[in-house]
């Protein structure tokens, strides 16, 4: 055995056996006491890499999940993210090194069984290729590569080194949006035939993201890891060689759902879009973007509508999918979650009764006009869904990555899934330039 598959078996192996030997365990939370290293034997050695917002924020997240210690973080702004978490990671009692560079952070530490990666999105695939090669499970952001060939070299390396690989969209694992999978969206007999899809992201005008006075990084350094000038590094997303613009930073979000709630992909997508707002020169990708796909499913076409504006924050950021029974709305914004019935649908009540929703919020409001005898329109009331969640939003998405490593659950986004999602959001950038309707070949998807 060479010393990496010794290495790849002795953890994971042991982290799985470990964890069948008691289910307990999991509850216990990670102690550190005196001196002691807890004793708890599921625990789970990690590196974060890229300690920027959303580092920060699964930093947080994983906090609250028990036995997971972090042994290192990476990041290229040494005094300022990079500090910010390996103070609060000390703070909590984590022992851990603090890195620059990847590479070096890698050949290092040798007791890590995994790395998030939440670096800006050129850098993904590299960051996880290497991490696999390295013999370890990767927790990988969206949108999982800025690029097809990216994306690409991921599901390859998952595939040839035999590591675990959780993309990043966190919905999958979200109670709302599974309850919603499971008993709403498989149970025809709720929103009968889905003909249309309706989502969105919508943002007020924000400045561009600036820095502290004095934190600049070092031009050198910049450069050497694919930066500009401070300004780039700050607002990536904008930039063609960096990241997608917001139909792929938001949009990939709620496109994925799309794909899992259709239980299916895209035949074609046509899309409208533009920088029409901010300054070209500095915001490459488009500031607007409303693209229409179409789906062929089991019970037929479905039209699928999404739109990203960065203009007007307007009603948030929801899917909804309707039924010619009823609609469900959604969002990963909480309480937002919402059925309602059709007015001519048949009772709901075996529905309330079971659990799956709530009784509607106040009695459905008709009214008639007398003379011409038409209903007017009036809105439905909504039915909640029976679920409480008010954990970080990322938690049960990294709770199921950490999971799978102790051989307990399967991915909820796993590689293949992701590479799904990045071909269907990544397409609508094309048919933008194309001005016109784009098909997808099932051999877009294959790999
Ligand atoms: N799942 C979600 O809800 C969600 C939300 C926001 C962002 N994200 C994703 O998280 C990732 C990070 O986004 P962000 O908003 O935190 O960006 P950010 O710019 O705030 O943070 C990125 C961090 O990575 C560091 N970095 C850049 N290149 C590096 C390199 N080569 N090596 C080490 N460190 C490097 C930067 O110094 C910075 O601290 C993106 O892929 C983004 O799409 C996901």
């Amino acid at each position: 055995m060479t010393d990496l598959k010794k290495k790849i078996f002795d953890r994971r192996e042991f982290i799985k056996l470990s964890a069948a030997a008691g289910t307990g365990i999991l509850l216990s939370p990670y102690i550190k006491t005196s001196g002691q290293e807890s004793s708890v034997t599921n625990d789970i050695n990690i590196a974060l890499l890229g300690t920027g917002a959303q580092g920060q924020v699964l930093l947080s997240a994983i906090l609250k999940i028990p036995n997971i210690k972090f042994k290192a973080v990476c990041d290229i702004w040494t005094d300022y993210n990079q500090l910010r978490a390996h103070r609060l990671l000390q703070k909590y009692g984590h022992e851990l090194n603090a890195y620059v560079d990847y590479k070096e952070m890698l050949a290092k530490e040798k007791d890590l069984d995994a790395v998030i990666v939440a670096t800006p999105d050129f850098w993904h695939a590299q960051h996880a290729v290497d991490c696999m090669e390295a013999g370890l499970h990767v927790y990988c952001e969206k949108e999982m590569s800025n690029t097809l060939e990216g994306a690409r070299r991921i599901v390859r390396a998952a595939k040839r080194t035999g590591r675990l690989v959780q993309i990043g969209h966190q919905r999958r694992s979200n109670p709302y949006y599974l309850h919603s999978y499971n008993n709403i969206i498989n149970n025809s007999d709720i929103l009968g035939r889905i003909t249309t899809v309706n989502g969105q992201w919508n943002r007020s005008v924000q400045p561009d993201n600036g820095w502290p006075k004095g934190k600049e990084i070092p031009l050198r350094i910049l450069q050497r890891y694919g930066f500009e000038n401070m300004n780039q590094f700050r607002n990536w997303r904008w930039y063609k060689n960096l990241g997608g613009g917001p139909i792929v930073d938001l949009g990939s979000h709620q496109i994925d759902i799309y794909n899992w709630f259709l239980n299916s992909s895209p035949k074609s997508v046509m899309a409208s879009g533009g920088t029409d707002y901010y300054d070209k020169a500095t915001h490459e990708w488009y500031d607007t973007v409303l693209a229409t796909y179409k789906y062929d499913t089991p019970q037929g076409t479905v039209r699928a509508f999404y739109q990203t504006i960065t203009t007007n924050s307007n009603q948030g950021y929801f899917e909804s999918f309707m039924g010619d029974q009823g609609s469900l709305v959604i969002s990963e914004s909480a309480g937002r979650a919402g059925i309602y019935k059709e007015p001519n649908a048949p009772s709901w009540d075996k529905w309330i009764e079971k659990g799956v929703l709530e009784s509607p919020s106040e009695p459905a409001p008709t009214k008639t006009t007398a003379l011409l005898d038409v209903r007017e329109t009036v809105a439905p009331p909504k039915h909640s869904l029976p679920i409480t969640f008010n954990d970080p939003y990322h938690q049960p998405h990294l709770e199921n990555f950490f999971n799978a490593i102790r051989g307990k659950e399967k991915l909820n986004c796993p590689v293949e899934v992701g590479y799904e999602s990045a071909v269907t959001v990544l397409k609508v950038n094309e048919a933008v330039k194309a001005q016109r309707e784009i098909a997808f070949n099932p051999s877009d998807f294959a790999i």
